[in-house]
């Protein structure tokens, strides 16, 4: 009784041996095995999308009280081509250099009347936040803390890190076809997004140029990788909402859906 008492100790001890050592050995392994798997910071989803719509138009977050100080932007960036066919402020948005689906020239912009020859911000997924803090404030992007608030420019970090999506993702593979049902995509839409754009999606109208119309349908079919852009973090300075919480499958059902509506009035 008492041998057998022992022996169940000395088994427990072991074990408990064994599991100190496991726990050392992973602590220090730990830090060296992030260099291999490349961990992505943690950041909190309401900045990875207050940061998507910076990348779309970090114009509209500019106070009153600062704009008269960047008064810059209304000329056309210096780093954008002069060759190229788009001027003025909407040059420094930094979707007009790097595109919709994050690619630059190696995506949608690679030809056609938003074409630059920059490349994507694809590549810097997983990087360090400095890393693309520095970038805006270097001679390229001359993006000044007026323009865009320290803050602000963690959150647009926390995008160019941890919020870009594969655009390919959407598409049946190697098609230009996207990979969803507007069936299934049907009922999301009506509750989702017709309160706001009507069931048909033209109740507003994008165009800013009288007389001529642009409509929820009209963006489905000619920029999709916009739509999708908008869905996935809203539209900046609206009150519109982010689907992040929908799965990829769901998302590509309401593209496709929206695909499916009018384009003219
Ligand atoms: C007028 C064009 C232009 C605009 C607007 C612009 N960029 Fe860039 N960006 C570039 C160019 C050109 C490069 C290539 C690197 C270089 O030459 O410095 C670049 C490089 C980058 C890179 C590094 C990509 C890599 O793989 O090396 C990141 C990240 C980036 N930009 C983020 C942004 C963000 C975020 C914005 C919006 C605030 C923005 N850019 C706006 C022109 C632009
Ligand atoms: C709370 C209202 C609201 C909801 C809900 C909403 N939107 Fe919007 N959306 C807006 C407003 C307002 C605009 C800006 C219109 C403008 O600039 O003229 C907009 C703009 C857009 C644009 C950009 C058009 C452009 O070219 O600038 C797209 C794309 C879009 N919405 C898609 C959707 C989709 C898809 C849904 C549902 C998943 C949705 N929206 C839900 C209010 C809403």
């Amino acid at each position: 009784m008492i041998r057998s008492l022992l022996t169940k100790k000395s088994s427990i001890q072991k074990k408990y041996f064994v599991l100190k050592y496991l726990i050392m050995f992973s602590v220090l392994f730990f830090p060296h095995s992030n260099a291999f798997c490349q961990e992505i910071e943690n950041f909190d989803l309401p900045s990875i999308i207050r940061g998507g719509k910076l990348y779309d138009n970090w114009l509209a977050f500019v106070p009153k009280e600062k704009q008269h100080l960047i008064s810059k932007v209304r000329k056309s960036h210096p780093s954008y081509p002069k060759n190229s066919k788009q001027n003025g402020i909407t040059t420094w948005r930094c979707k007009e250099c790097h595109g919709w689906d994050y690619k630059g020239v190696s995506g949608a912009y690679k030809t056609g009347s938003h074409y630059t020859g920059i490349i994507g911000i694809d590549k810097y997924t997983g990087r360090k936040t400095d890393e693309v803090m520095q970038i805006l404030r270097d001679s390229t992007h001359k993006i000044s803390g007026d323009m865009i608030s320290q803050e602000n420019a963690k959150s647009l970090a926390a995008f160019v890190i941890a919020g870009q999506v594969e655009m390919d993702d959407y598409f049946k593979p190697g098609t230009s076809k996207i990979d969803g049902n507007a069936n299934r995509g049907k009922p999301f839409f009506q509750t989702l997004c017709s309160s706001c754009h009507g069931l048909d999606g033209r109740l507003i109208n994008f165009s800013v140029k009288i007389n001529e119309y642009e409509f929820l349908g009209s963006i489905g079919k000619k920029n999709v990788w916009e739509l999708i852009h908008k869905i996935r973090n809203g539209q900046p300075d609206e009150k519109m909402i982010s689907l992040r919480a929908l799965t990829l499958q769901q998302q590509k059902d309401i593209v496709a859906y929206i695909q499916t509506l009018p384009d003219k009035p």
